[in-house]
């Protein structure tokens, strides 16, 4: 949000968590009193109802940036331990909802940037780049591209080093090394059931 506001646009941020709240508050702060000019928005709530922006600036923001819950513990509200597919089930749900809030607040053409990470569940891994991708179709969001952003620790020195590797500790899970960016673009003509949002 801070280069977003550096750069002159219009952008909100989502968190449930007032602590990050208070922080973007006062980075935005800063920010301002260094000469940033865009407008910003900082929001303490949950990603899935976004309700108090105002319908005015719809079609007019630049940056949303939120993380849509994925509500990825073992078990649901019913207790019941939850199966995979219920998991990424609720996953698409979950970023269907968060698509209905953003997507219309957004100008048009503007890109949609989504990263996940394969996740070890029991023997299984999950990928979640398919809940994604069925609920970026539903929205009517063009992909753009589809690329692994590999987990490099951050270094001056030009020596390579190896990927940062989860699960150190437990080598007979095989190694998440990555993180899937998927990009996507809101079309200059949203579908027909969009229009009425915006
Ligand atoms: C991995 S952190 C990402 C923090 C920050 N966006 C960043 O990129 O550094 C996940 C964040 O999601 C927030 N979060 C969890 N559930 C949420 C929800 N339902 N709506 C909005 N934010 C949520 C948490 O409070 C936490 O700050």
């Amino acid at each position: 949000m801070v280069e977003a506001v550096h750069v002159g646009r219009r952008a909100i941020g989502v968190d449930i968590d007032p602590r990050w709240v208070e922080l973007t508050e006062r980075n935005l702060h800063h920010a301002r009193q260094h000469g940033a000019t865009g407008a910003a928005m900082i929001l303490r709530g949950d990603a899935r109802h976004l309700q108090p922006v105002p319908r005015r600036l719809r079609g007019t923001v630049d940056l949303v940036l939120t993380t849509p819950p994925a509500r990825l513990n073992a078990s649901g509200h019913s207790g019941r331990r939850w199966s995979n597919a219920d998991l990424v089930g609720q996953m698409e749900t979950d970023l269907k909802l968060s698509f209905a809030c953003w997507i219309p607040l957004l100008r048009s053409g503007t890109t949609i940037v989504l990263t996940s990470r394969l996740l070890h569940r029991g023997h299984q891994m999950l990928d979640l780049t398919v809940p994604i991708a069925y609920a970026a179709e539903w929205a009517g969001l063009a992909l753009v591209e589809r690329i692994a952003a590999l987990h490099v620790p951050i270094s001056d020195t030009r020596r390579a080093r190896r990927p940062i590797t989860r699960n150190r500790r437990r080598l007979s899970r095989p190694r998440v090394i990555h993180d899937d960016v998927l990009v996507y673009r809101v079309p200059d003509v949203l579908p027909t059931w969009w229009r009425g949002r915006r």
